[in-house]
């Protein structure tokens, strides 16, 4: 009963399965730019005998146009950086398109190298679907839709997507990408951006520069050590707190002392601020931004979820008129593609045309496809 139940849905699997070679072929309009990159490559086989993935692939317009960015010119010659990228397309699993809900989803990709990141189990994109439409949200706060989906192969399914995904930078980047720049200049002020890159898995609760405006008398003389006390206790260490898994609950900050994540009405509040954009992705986790600096001494701060903006909890701080620590931001510079980020927050890259065409011709796109199939092979 149960083999016989079993077999014509094995038959038919096996039929109507085509090889990712094949998909490839039968889509030149759309891959035949990714087609030519993988090639006859080891990658290519890689993925064509793996099982249970989905891959994210770029669009022939999607990949001129990023070969054409200094971020594309500046991976030419990075075959790490190129196989990381790579790593960032394929989802683990089979994620057809109805799977994709409202609500967002954050899958983990087979990025895993800890030189591109640090989030167990593989750095992730974000997916949410609106009425027909599915938005993959990688790193920087780059957004890519998908415009094909579906398309099956023998070892899960593929989607085209208009735009190369951005793999997740360090809180530098992303929070200057994210105009999170008071916040940038403040961890770069309390000496504490390398500590923060080195974290795994972790939860940023990132005040908005008005936020830190609204304290800004507190801040003005702050000492390195206060201020690298009040920012520890806006990270959480060890839990990767995407807004789909959080509940009501505490979470031990680096600092020591705990914070309350409450779920009211849909919004999320952290003690008593709210947070207004969720979900920003770093190579170590998440970045959630909140619309109040956290106090270390206000725990017990709660939620008002009728104002329309959250006190501040810093008794007796008036607020100043200008974006605080944005003179310590640092400066930003051409990135590599999935660059690792170091204090600069940023490594300087020169965009020769010679390693566009690199690219184009595949000359140095093959060794770095050959390193990463191996990689590859590992799943
Ligand atoms: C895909 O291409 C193969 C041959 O390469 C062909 O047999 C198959 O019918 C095509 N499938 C679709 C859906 O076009
Ligand atoms: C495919 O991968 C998903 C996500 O990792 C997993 O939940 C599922 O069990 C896997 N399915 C198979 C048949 O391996
Ligand atoms: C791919 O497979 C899924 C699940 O079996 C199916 O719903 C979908 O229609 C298939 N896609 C195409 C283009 O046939
Ligand atoms: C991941 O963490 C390790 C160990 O702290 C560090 O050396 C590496 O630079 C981190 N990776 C990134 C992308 O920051
Ligand atoms: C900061 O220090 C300067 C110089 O010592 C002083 O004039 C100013 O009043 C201080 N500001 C605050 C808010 O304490
Ligand atoms: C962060 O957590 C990891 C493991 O969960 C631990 O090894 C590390 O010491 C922690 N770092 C800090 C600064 O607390
Ligand atoms: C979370 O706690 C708040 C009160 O702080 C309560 O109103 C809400 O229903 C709780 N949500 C869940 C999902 O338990
Ligand atoms: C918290 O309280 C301690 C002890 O009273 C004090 O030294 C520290 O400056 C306070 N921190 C903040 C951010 O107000
Ligand atoms: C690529 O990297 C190699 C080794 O670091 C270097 O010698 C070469 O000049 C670089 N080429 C380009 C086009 O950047
Ligand atoms: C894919 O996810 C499953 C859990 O859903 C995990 O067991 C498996 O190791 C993952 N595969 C890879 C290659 O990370």
């Amino acid at each position: 009963m149960q083999l016989k139940n079993l077999l014509p849905v094995a038959l038919g699997a096996v039929a109507s399965a085509q090889s990712l070679a094949e998909v490839f072929a039968n889509h030149t309009a759309q891959l035949s730019s990714l087609d030519g990159l993988l090639g006859n490559t080891s990658l290519l086989t890689a993925l064509s005998s793996a099982s249970n993935l989905t891959i994210l692939a770029p669009s022939n317009d999607a990949l001129s146009a990023f070969l054409a960015s200094p971020r594309g010119m500046a991976a030419g010659n990075d075959t790490e950086a190129i196989v990381a990228l790579l790593q960032y397309h394929v989802l683990n699993g089979t994620h057809h398109a109805y799977n994709f809900t409202a609500r967002p989803q954050f899958i983990p990709t087979m990025l895993m190298n800890s030189t591109y990141a640090n989030v167990t189990g593989g750095q992730s994109v974000e997916v949410i679907r609106n009425g027909t439409n599915v938005t993959i949200y990688s790193g920087l706060v780059e957004r890519s839709r998908v415009t094909m989906s579906n398309l099956n192969f023998t070892g899960g399914t593929v989607h085209v997507i208009d735009k190369v995904l951005t793999v997740p930078e360090s809180i530098v980047s992303t929070g200057v990408a994210g105009n999170l720049t008071s916040l940038v200049g403040a961890v770069t002020r309390a000496n504490a951006v390398d500590a923060i890159d080195s974290l795994r898995d972790i939860t940023i609760f990132a005040p908005s520069n008005a936020a830190f405006s609204r304290i800004g008398s507190a801040l003005q003389n702050i000492s390195a050590a206060d201020l690298g006390n009040v920012l520890n206790y806006h990270v959480v260490n060890g839990t990767v707190g995407y807004s789909s898994i959080l509940t009501n609950t505490t979470l031990r900050t680096l600092q020591g002392g705990e914070v309350t994540v409450r779920i009211e009405n849909g919004s999320v509040f952290v003690n008593s601020a709210r947070v207004t954009t969720p979900d920003l992705l770093v190579e170590n986790g998440v970045i959630h931004v909140i619309d109040a600096v956290l106090n270390p001494n206000a725990t017990t701060a709660t939620p008002d979820p009728t104002a329309s903006s959250t006190m501040a909890v810093f008794p007796g701080a008036t607020s100043v008129s200008t974006d605080v620590f944005t003179e310590s931001v640092p400066p930003q510079t051409t990135v590599i593609v999935g660059a690792p980020t170091g204090a600069g927050g940023a490594v300087t890259s020169s965009s020769s045309a010679g390693a566009k065409r690199a690219w184009q011709t595949g000359a140095v796109g093959v060794g770095a496809l050959f390193g990463g199939a191996g990689m590859l092979l590992n799943m």
